[in-house]
């Protein structure tokens, strides 16, 4: 379904200069599959999810959707299509949230997209996602869960097949974040889920893709088997290491830790 071929991708900086972010990148995701992306801080998570959306393109290298290569002519003649069949939910919710109030806001991609029922939709994904009494509300004027909430509301009443999710349950509480686990566990989409909470990638996925401190794919494979893999969670640095105490005796080791 979506398939990267030895992609790259750099911006420039402040003189101009070009800095790779993603280095021959290349992968498959299947129909139906889950898939965790993991990386240190810019390691590139967040661009990746933004060409699969199609929102940039890459400078080489390619990205297909369904076998079809997504470039600005793909882009230019099947806007509507693929952007109602992928969709991203960015690292930052308040940059997604433009309109009036919640109603509207769920309600956007539903008129956009020429649904039905257009009411008793957004009644049904508010009811989902407990912010009924929200729909009359400014989204700025929410606090961040909430805004995560309403973002992911109006992204999934439209039924993708495919949801790319940037660190979705960033700004949940525990109890947001473990409906939202289930939730997700239940949809029947392909997703590929930007996270940093290892704990939850067992929940969120059953293959993992690392980028690494040098933008390329460090690792590809199960979760379970990263998981045990120490090695190459030290390369990828999702753990770390600080000073502690066992009975007295001070030292250091590497750990998982559970942020939840
Ligand atoms: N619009 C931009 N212009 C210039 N540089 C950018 C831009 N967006 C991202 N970068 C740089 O690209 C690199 C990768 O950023 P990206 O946001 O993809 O990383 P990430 O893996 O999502 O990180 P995080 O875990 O912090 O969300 C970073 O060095 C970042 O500074
Ligand atoms: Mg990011």
């Amino acid at each position: 379904m979506i398939k990267c071929d030895n992609l790259y991708y750099s911006y420039e900086d402040y003189q101009y200069n070009k800095v790779e972010v993603l280095k021959a990148l290349s992968f498959e995701i299947k129909e139906g599959e889950k898939v965790i992306l993991l990386g240190i801080n810019g390691s590139g998570k967040s661009t990746l999810l933004k060409i699969l959306n199609g929102l940039i393109v890459p400078q080489s290298g390619t990205y297909s959707f369904k076998t079809k290569e997504v470039n600005k002519k793909y882009l230019k003649q099947h806007n509507q299509t693929f952007r109602k069949e992928v969709a991203l939910q960015m690292q930052d919710p308040s940059s997604m949230l433009f309109n009036a109030t919640v109603h509207d806001e769920i309600a956007f991609g539903l008129k956009h997209f020429g649904f039905d029922e257009i009411e008793s939709r957004v009644h049904h994904w508010a009811k989902l996602f407990e912010i009924e009494k929200l729909l009359h509300t400014s989204p700025l004027s929410l606090s961040g869960g909430q805004k995560q909430k309403v973002l992911l509301a109006s992204l999934l009443c439209v039924e993708p097949t495919v949801l790319l999710m940037d660190e979705p349950t960033a700004h949940l509480d525990p109890p947001s974040t473990g409906w939202l686990v289930d939730f997700l566990g239940e949809l029947n989409v392909t997703s590929l889920i930007a996270t940093h909470n290892l704990n939850l990638g067992r929940e969120l996925g059953q293959r993992a893709i690392v980028l690494g401190e040098n933008h390329e794919l460090i690792y590809d494979g199960s979760v379970e088997a990263l998981l045990e893999d120490m090695s190459i969670l030290i390369k990828a640095q999702l753990v770390h290491q600080h000073k502690h105490n066992h009975n007295g005796v001070e030292h250091k080791h590497f750990h998982l830790h559970s942020w939840t």
